[in-house]
């Protein structure tokens, strides 16, 4: 496998799809505030691991493009939000002026919610179309990891944490919630259309624990190690605000130690995979020394 090339490929693929859930219509200024959020950048993390999950579990990646667009949407809808002047108050993301920055807050909060709409309409469209039950379980899937039980709660509580720190629990809850359960909706989304047995979607979830929290750590070190040019996003932004980050409660050597650890023991579990799992195992691998 070339793996870069094969990565290229994935990442137009997904991008093509993007622009025709996309196209500009009446009223045309929230499909333009949307795309702007969507097409500013973005490493497509999460619906790489979609496709990589449903080759790994022996699907056709070409089935997977409605998911791996949704879960892209959805992901985007939760970075506008969290930019906002009521939660994050950041003013770039992805190397641009946040939406609200470069529309106006009542339009950002309307994009927010016009993608959250549009990744369910998607989803359920495909499901609708095929009749196929595996496409509404991975729609389910989706649905109960980045509502309250997910990622909203998780936003919840790490805004609670600003004015009280959090304890280690609280701490690994938010990071779960609000980061691992997106990464972990898109694992298991991924499985179930590639036809994942019950054993490898339990596999995918404990992966997906260790790959999430590990990649909230990272985004915590990277706020404070990073550069705004190379994040396309403000450093310094938890400081500011006073959150409960892998590192205000852990301290900074255990953030650097556990982000290897479970880094590693994520990576062993998708190296397990087999050779279907080659390109999932290598973009894990190569997520490690990632700078952005
Ligand atoms: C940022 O996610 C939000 C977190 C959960 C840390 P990404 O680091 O995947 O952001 P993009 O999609 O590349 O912009
Ligand atoms: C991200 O946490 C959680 C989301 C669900 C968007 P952060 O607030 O640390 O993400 P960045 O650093 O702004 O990307
Ligand atoms: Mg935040
Ligand atoms: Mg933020
Ligand atoms: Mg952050």
């Amino acid at each position: 496998m070339n793996f870069e090339k094969a990565l290229n490929e994935r990442i137009d693929f997904i991008n093509e799809g993007l622009k025709t859930y996309l196209k500009p219509q009446y009223p045309e200024i929230i499909y333009e505030a949307m795309g702007y959020s969507v097409f500013a950048g973005g490493k497509r993390l999460r619906p790489l691991l979609l496709l990589g999950a449903c080759e790994a579990c022996g699907g056709d990646i070409k089935e997977t493009l409605p998911f791996a667009c949704a879960i892209e949407i959805i992901h985007t809808y939760t970075l506008i939000h969290d930019d906002l002047p009521a939660m994050d108050n950041d003013d770039y993301r992805r190397g641009k002026l946040t939406c609200h920055k470069a529309f106006s807050e009542d339009i950002a909060i309307l994009a927010g919610d016009g993608l959250l709409n549009m990744g369910f309409e998607i989803m359920l469209e495909a499901a609708v179309k095929s009749g196929d039950p595996k496409f509404t379980k991975a729609a389910y899937t989706v649905g109960s990891l980045c509502g309250v039980k997910g990622t909203i709660g998780g936003q919840v509580v790490d805004l609670l944490s600003e004015t009280k720190k959090a304890d280690e629990k609280t701490l690994l809850y938010i990071h779960k919630a609000k980061t691992a359960a997106l990464i972990e909706a898109a694992l298991k989304a991924g499985a179930l259309i590639g036809g994942a047995d019950e054993e490898t979607l339990a596999k995918l979830e404990t992966a997906a624990n260790k790959l999430g929290l590990a990649f909230q750590i990272k985004d915590d070190l990277l706020d404070i190690t990073g550069t705004a040019e190379v994040l396309g996003k403000p450093i310094g932004s938890d400081d500011k605000n006073g959150k409960s980050t892998y590192i205000s409660v852990f301290g900074l050597e255990k953030a650097q130690k556990d982000y290897l650890s479970l880094s590693e023991e994520a990576n062993e579990i998708f190296e397990s995979l087999g050779e279907k799992g080659a390109f999932l195992a290598e973009y894990c691998r190569r997520l490690v020394d990632r700078i952005n």
